[in-house]
């Protein structure tokens, strides 16, 4: 009876912010109650080096590195949830923006950016998720990043064209990489696996991206909007 008990209320506890139990039980004890650090840097900041985007988050959070364990014991899910939670420590406060956001959400969506990048479900593509984008970039750089991409490129980016022997060049997004063998995905959205020997040729397009430049397209009253749209964009990916 009092196991049922206690199941039933940590149940309801972990239904309610999973990622932050984690946090506290397996993380805090390096990295502080809120993040502060300790033994572990800080994770109260809206950009960590080491976790560029949230696939690398949840890479380091699983694989660990140097001095931090790997977390084998979590289940994916668990790491999806706690890596929710460590960006939400480093949540920039809100900014008073002079755009405006509901104009913002109809540039974005005239634009084509939901090809490349995905914002509470809707939209496709390589590009990074956006959901959340609003909490981890200030409004200086997702304008940057809109005008010139190329100039804000996150640590680790890489844009490559790989020709195999035989069939069509890829130009995609590396996903991984070792001495033998390289993984890249389209634009599609589809991977690719290629061993170095077997390709004709391999560019790695250092300091480029897919992502076009809106520089001269979008400006002024558009370009507020747009920021003020994806500032707002904070919630959990
Ligand atoms: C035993 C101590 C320890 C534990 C437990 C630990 N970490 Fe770490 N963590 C570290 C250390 C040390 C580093 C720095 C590693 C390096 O760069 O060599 C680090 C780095 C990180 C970074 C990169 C920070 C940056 O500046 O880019 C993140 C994110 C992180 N840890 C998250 C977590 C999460 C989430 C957990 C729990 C699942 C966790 N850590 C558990 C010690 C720990
Ligand atoms: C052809 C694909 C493509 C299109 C179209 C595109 N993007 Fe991107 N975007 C990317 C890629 C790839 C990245 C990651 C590399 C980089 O920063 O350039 C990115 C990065 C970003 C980032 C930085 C995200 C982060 O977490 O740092 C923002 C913000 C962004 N794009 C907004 C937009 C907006 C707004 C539009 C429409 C005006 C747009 N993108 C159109 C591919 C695209």
């Amino acid at each position: 009876m009092r196991f049922w008990v206690i199941g039933v209320v940590m149940a309801g506890c972990a239904l309610g912010q999973p990622g932050r139990l984690i946090f506290e039980s397996q993380c805090a004890l390096c990295h502080g109650q809120t993040g502060g650090g300790g033994r572990g840097p800080a994770l109260n900041r809206p950009k960590l080096d080491r976790a560029p985007d949230d696939e690398a988050l949840r890479t380091l959070i699983t694989d660990g590195r140097g001095d931090m364990p790997g977390a084998w014991q979590l289940h994916p899910d668990e790491v999806v949830s706690v890596a929710a939670y460590v960006r939400t420590l480093g949540a920039l406060p809100q900014e008073t923006l002079p755009g405006d956001a509901a104009r913002g959400a109809r540039v974005y969506a005239s634009k084509g950016c939901a090809g490349c990048h995905m914002v509470n479900g809707q939209g496709e593509g390589f590009g990074p998720e956006l959901t959340a984008v609003g909490a981890r970039r200030n409004a200086a750089f997702l304008r940057q990043t809109i005008l010139k991409p190329a100039t804000t490129l996150p640590e680790g980016f890489l844009y490559v064209s790989a020709v195999p022997a035989s069939g069509a060049a890829v130009r995609g997004i590396r996903v991984n990489e070792d001495s033998f063998t390289i993984q890249v995905r389209n634009a599609g959205g589809r991977y690719f696996s290629f061993r170095k020997s077997q390709l004709k040729s391999l560019d790695r397009l250092t300091g480029q991206t897919p992502m076009p430049a809106f520089e001269g397209q979008t400006g002024g009253v558009d370009l507020d909007d747009l920021v003020a749209y994806l500032a707002g964009l904070r919630g959990t990916p």
